[in-house]
């Protein structure tokens, strides 16, 4: 059973997963999950390592429907659909649950394409409406003061955390509602992190934003609520322990588990 500290409703959350299971094969990650993702706020993930955060964030885009024999039970839906429904356009969804990843993964192409790209792909062929989605992405981005007299430069040849920012850019050219954000600074600088909260907390009004942390301090610092996973038995499915407010879940978590984690006991 999951304990709840003023956790969101359904009718203020983007997404919902109900009795929600996964399975790689025959190892059942994940059991049991009831969440309410809150429209247009930060929502932290955290636990320990294989408490199985990044695996429930990739079900949130339907990312693990490209692993062979992954499948799942329960339901999840944005904004009232369900998004394993039947007839449901996984690539569609992506665009709309955008994702970014630890280690940033630019394109081998321009700081100009590599934002260009998905709207490109949707049609776009102005240069003027492509130039204006380029500049105003990377600004979101928080990256346009660094590279605006240098789009033509190659993505890779940015820094670490300036390649997240950039993949940040590429993913706001495109418009999501969601943005899944997989540990996104622990590979990155010290500036590119508070550059990066910085957007998240720019963008939240109007976007929904789940982001996975190992950082306490970050997931106290920027996020409205916070989730705590735990795989209690290794081999055993993981599930949510405790979720709700994050000055709730840090200052008063109900759970021994909790307290015992975002102390630092054990993880
Ligand atoms: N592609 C995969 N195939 C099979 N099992 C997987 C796969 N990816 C993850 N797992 C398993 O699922 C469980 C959850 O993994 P997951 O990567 O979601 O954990 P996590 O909480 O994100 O961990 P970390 O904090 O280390 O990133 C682990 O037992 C892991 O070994
Ligand atoms: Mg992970």
């Amino acid at each position: 059973m999951s304990v709840y500290q003023s956790a969101p409703t359904p009718e203020s959350s983007a997404i919902i997963a109900k009795d929600f299971d996964f399975w790689y094969g025959d190892f059942h990650a994940l059991t049991g999950l009831d969440v309410n993702i809150a429209r247009n706020k930060i929502t932290a993930f955290i636990g320990p390592s294989g408490c199985g955060k990044s695996t429930f964030l990739r079900c949130m885009n339907r990312m693990n429907d490209l692993i062979e024999g992954t499948h799942v039970s329960g339901s999840m839906s944005l904004d009232g659909n369900n998004i394993y429904a039947p007839g449901v356009d996984p690539v569609d969804l992506r665009r709309r649950v955008g994702m970014i990843f630890q280690q940033p993964n630019p394109f081998p192409k321009s700081i100009y394409e590599n934002v260009a790209f998905g709207p490109r792909l949707q049609g776009v062929t102005s240069k003027s409406d492509l130039d204006d989605i380029v500049e105003e992405s990377l600004k979101r981005a928080n990256l346009w003061k660094e590279v605006s007299n240098q789009l033509s430069k190659d993505g890779l040849a940015l820094s670490g955390g300036q390649q997240q920012r950039l993949c940040i850019a590429r993913v706001l050219a495109v418009q999501p509602d969601v943005l899944l954000m997989d540990e996104p600074c622990s590979a990155i600088d010290p500036t590119s992190v508070q550059k990066v909260e910085d957007l998240m907390a720019e963008l939240a009004p109007e976007m929904t934003i789940i982001i996975v942390t190992h950082s306490m301090q970050q997931a106290a610092r920027i996020s409205d609520y916070t989730a705590f996973f735990l795989q209690e038995v290794a081999g055993e499915p993981a599930t949510l322990i405790e979720y709700g407010q994050t000055d709730a879940i840090f200052t008063s978590p109900m759970d021994r588990r909790t307290e015992d984690y975002i102390t630092g006991r054990f993880g």
